[in-house]
């Protein structure tokens, strides 16, 4: 038999219907934002995640699904292309691409799925979904302003409050600028120098390369020493360190809980000032359930005009294992309002009676003329509809349908007319 590859599964109803009910959420809450959607395309050039990403983080070194794509003619050069690990850098390419900046579409949100070779458990699958959103625009346009970093953060604790998902945790950082970190740099290459050697091999390479992503390395045995290196805290330069005060001080006004932790780097290298993360306890291991924070730079560097700009992307996974908590699929799903049952030959008539219900926005299952009575009501049963609705001779002629409420039991004689209304009426209620 030929399974899914692991690390990526099949999303199958009814939890589906969870997955739309998020989504129709984030929706909703973005529109209230005034985001507009983007869409990119799920594979790029491999330098775009280079550039953007970083050469020397684990997404870029380990994790990309990357090939070399030849096209189709003998002399074409080949190109190397990756799926998409992440979209923030698709979206600020497009961003720079389409000259989004002068068309003034500067808040910008993608759904879909991203690509990562990561080892598979709870809440880590190689092809895994993001909600992602970013505000970008040049300077002018107030986009390196820590209102729009705190106004970020806001939207999203309204999200996951709005989606019932209440026990999240809010931490928050700053990484500074590159300016800041030239310093920074400079201390955690002195402090890791006596005690990288009897570290792994990932932050012996790190500590020579790109020393901040010592902060990246889960392995137990290293945690010890990288609780005592020098914070980027401590090298905010005076900018930095108003910007990242302003942003709390206006969290602290509208309410929005946080609490600060210096040693949130995030595994991305575009990352300047603000960086955060929304974790949530039932998650387990892999319990953050979004991260995000400020790219100044990224446009730059991606050869594009100067344009800060701050984003995050939610795991959508993980949003519905965190959902699940308290939202069922089975109670946000829409199950049939009618069962429509054709007595012998009567298949037409059901047909029309169908198309009439449903083009009043009723969900309708439409039987078959070869199921007995006793077959229709078990089938009724099943989809969970509300109500059988009974197409015999009889009815046809009467123009009047039988109407069985399947839970009481109750059976009405409707005419064509009113059915609609009549079954809306339960509907709503
Ligand atoms: P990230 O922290 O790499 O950031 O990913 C964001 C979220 O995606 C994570 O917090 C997690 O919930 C989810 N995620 C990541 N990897 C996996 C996986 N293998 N399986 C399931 N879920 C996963 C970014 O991707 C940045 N682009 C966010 C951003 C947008 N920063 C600025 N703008």
């Amino acid at each position: 038999m030929i399974k899914a590859i692991r690390g990526t599964r099949d999303l199958l109803p009814p939890d589906t219907a969870l997955w739309n009910f998020a989504e129709a959420a984030v929706r909703d809450v973005f529109r209230a934002y005034n985001f507009q959607e983007i869409r990119t395309p799920i594979f790029e050039s491999t330098e775009l995640f280079a550039r953007g990403v970083g050469e020397e983080t684990d997404i870029v070194s380990k994790e990309m699904f990357t090939w070399e794509d030849r096209g189709r003619a003998a002399s074409d050069r080949a190109q190397s292309l990756t799926l998409r690990p992440e979209a923030t850098a698709g979206i600020v390419r497009a961003y720079i691409e389409h000259n989004l900046g002068d068309r003034g579409l500067n808040k910008l949100f993608c759904i879909g799925p991203m690509f990562r070779r990561e080892r598979p458990q709870k809440g880590r699958y190689r092809q895994f979904y993001q909600i992602d959103a970013e505000v970008i625009g040049p300077p002018s346009s107030g986009s390196d302003s820590p209102a729009r970093d705190a106004e970020v953060l806001e939207m999203l604790a309204t999200l996951l409050d709005r989606l019932g998902i209440s026990d999240w945790n809010l931490e928050l950082n700053s990484v500074g600028t590159p300016a800041d970190r030239v310093q920074f740099n400079e201390a955690l290459r002195k402090a890791l120098e006596p005690v990288v050697g009897g570290m792994c091999a990932d932050c012996q390479r790190r500590a020579v390369t790109n020393p901040l992503r010592v902060f990246d390395c889960k392995v137990p045995e290293d945690q010890p020493v990288i609780e005592t290196l020098p914070r980027i805290t401590q090298f905010l330069g005076e900018d930095s360190r108003k910007h990242f005060d302003a942003v709390q001080e206006i969290l602290t006004k509208v309410g929005v809980r946080f609490s600060l932790n210096s040693r949130l780097v995030r595994g991305l290298d575009y990352y300047t000032r603000t960086a955060f993360e929304f974790t949530h306890g039932a998650l387990g291991a892999q319990n953050a359930i979004l991260g995000g924070g400020r790219y100044d730079g990224l446009s730059e560097a991606l050869g594009g005009p100067a344009a800060p700009g701050i984003g995050f992307a939610i795991g959508e996974d993980r949003l519905i294992l965190s959902l699940q908590e308290k939202t069922t699929a089975e109670s946000v799903l829409r199950k049939p309002d009618v069962y429509i049952a054709p007595m012998s030959s009567m298949n037409a008539e059901a047909a029309r009676l169908a198309r009439e219900l449903r083009r009043h926005d009723l969900v309708v299952e439409l039987g078959d003329d070869n199921f007995r009575l006793k077959k229709s009501f078990e089938a009724a049963t099943k989809t969970g509809a509300k109500y059988i609705l009974i197409v015999g001779e009889n009815e046809v002629k009467a123009d009047a349908f039988a109407l069985k409420n399947l839970a009481t039991g109750e059976q009405v004689q409707v005419p064509r007319n009113e059915l609609a209304a009549r079954i809306q009426l339960e509907a709503k209620s």
